[in-house]
């Protein structure tokens, strides 16, 4: 199992490239299981939860090719099966996005509940709900989702609660479903406008994507071609917030600043200077401590949940007492025990963190819990006094490609212990 270790102290200084964002790939990938022919993605990142994607698709036997490059050539023409097994999903729950794929275009599904995961239950009874209303029958036993439709119906949803998946795998149900499909308190996040932007670029007809109701003419067909990814915002937001906690200098490039708003908003009161161009935005600490700043997560374009854990560990270091409130995920505090034990002064209070920054974190050997609450101990990594060892990275892989030697490249003395 890797592990990361990382002697602290070095102020970042530096540019870095960010990758394709994971949370587009994902759907985008299922979404092309819509196709009448073959397609190519560009600008896919070498992640865990990509290849767990494209091994999914593969059993079904659709052909895919993901080259080097960031190129991912897909062939959904030799589907031969409809089935998403426990073994695959249980290792990534976004599996469930070919639910509505699947459903669409073949009229059947049998793909394994999720589970829940370290950060909570997460179920996928919005997903359910809203498939049903689209003419499926969907049937919940031995812990699988079967699920068939003559041909799906357009309906009104209106969505209990904001659903990013859940958005996504109706939105990719409705594309072929007889008539219109209006989905109200739809989640607005960057990465449903890419997949509606991806479908669209098949011949689909949806609108509305960004905004809390998105609409969807049902067509009889979609042909891809090509299509590049959008850039990763939360990889992004985590190395500016590198740059922040090292009191350095960081830029990152290949970005969308407007997706970062609320990020660079809370980086600013933090009091770092920040610059932004057309695809990239540039931090600059001066080699000030940072002030402590209040977060709350909420869905896009409030701050994200995905970069609550790296403003924990901004906090834990910064001047004054801040605090972090968790309103998407009920358990999502699971690196606030690890950050403890490199000396944060951090109090729980139900879902809200009430962290006292200190002067200086002391390294310690620490473990991952989950994708995002890694990163935030690799940046505590990068300041705590000696070699902090992060272990059970695995999880830091499904979502950041080589982490470490995008940070080495700005400084950091990081090194992959396999
Ligand atoms: C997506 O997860 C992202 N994953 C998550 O990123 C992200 O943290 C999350 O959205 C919130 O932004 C992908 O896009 C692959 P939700 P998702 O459905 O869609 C409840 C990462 O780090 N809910 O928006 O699973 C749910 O329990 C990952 O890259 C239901 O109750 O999140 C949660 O409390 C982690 N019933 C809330 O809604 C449902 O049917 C929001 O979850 C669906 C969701």
């Amino acid at each position: 199992m890797d592990r990361l270790a990382i002697d602290g102290g070095p102020a970042l200084d530096g540019a870095v490239r960010v990758s394709g964002a994971k949370n587009a790939t994902l759907p985008i990938l299922a979404a092309s299981l819509l196709s009448q022919s073959p397609l190519t993605v560009h600008n896919v990142p070498q992640l865990r939860d990509v290849n767990t994607t494209i091994a999914l698709l593969r059993r079904m036997g659709v052909g895919v090719e993901f080259h080097p490059d960031g190129r991912v050539e897909v062939d959904p023409t030799t589907l031969e099966n409809y089935f998403a097994p426990y073994e695959l999903v249980k290792t990534m729950r976004a599996s469930v996005l070919v639910l509505g794929p699947l459903l669409g275009r073949y009229g059947r599904a049998d793909v394994s509940l999720p589970g829940g995961c370290a950060i909570g239950a997460r179920p996928v009874d919005l997903h359910v709900a809203g498939l049903q209303a689209l003419g499926a029958r969907v049937k919940i036993a031995d812990g699988y989702i079967s699920a068939t439709a003559k041909r799906l119906h357009g309906a009104h949803l209106v969505l209990d609660k904001v659903t990013v998946t859940g958005t996504e795998n109706l939105m990719m149900a409705a594309v072929l479903a007889e008539g219109e499909t209006v989905i109200d308190n739809a989640a607005q996040e960057p990465e449903v406008v890419d997949l509606a932007a991806f479908l669209n670029s098949m011949g689909a007809r949806v609108t509305g994507a960004g905004t809390g109701q998105i609409v969807i003419q049902g067509v009889e067909a979609l042909a891809g071609d090509d299509y590049a990814v959008q850039p990763d915002r939360i990889e992004a937001g985590t190395f500016l917030v590198a740059g922040a906690i090292t009191r350095g200098r960081v830029r990152v490039e290949h970005v969308v600043p407007e997706h970062l708003e609320a990020v660079l908003q809370k980086l600013r009161e933090a009091g770092a200077g920040i610059d932004t161009g057309t695809d990239w935005v540039a931090l600059d600490m001066q080699g000030r401590r940072p002030d402590a700043v209040d977060v709350s997560t909420a869905p896009y374009p409030g701050f994200p949940t995905d970069m609550q854990a790296q403003f924990m560990a901004l906090n834990c270091i910064a001047d004054g007492v801040g605090t972090v409130t968790e309103n998407v995920f009920e358990n999502r505090f699971m690196h606030v025990p690890e950050l403890q034990r490199m000396g944060a002064d951090i109090r729980l209070e139900g879902h809200t963190a009430v962290v006292r920054g200190t002067e200086q974190l002391r390294a310690a050997p620490v473990m991952a819990t989950d994708l995002r609450a890694s990163a935030g101990l690799v940046l505590a990594g990068l300041v705590a006094a000696g070699e902090t060892v992060v272990d059970r990275i695995y999880h830091l892989d499904r979502g950041y490609q080589r982490i470490e030697e995008k940070l080495a490249r700005l400084g950091a003395r990081i090194r992959r212990l396999t």
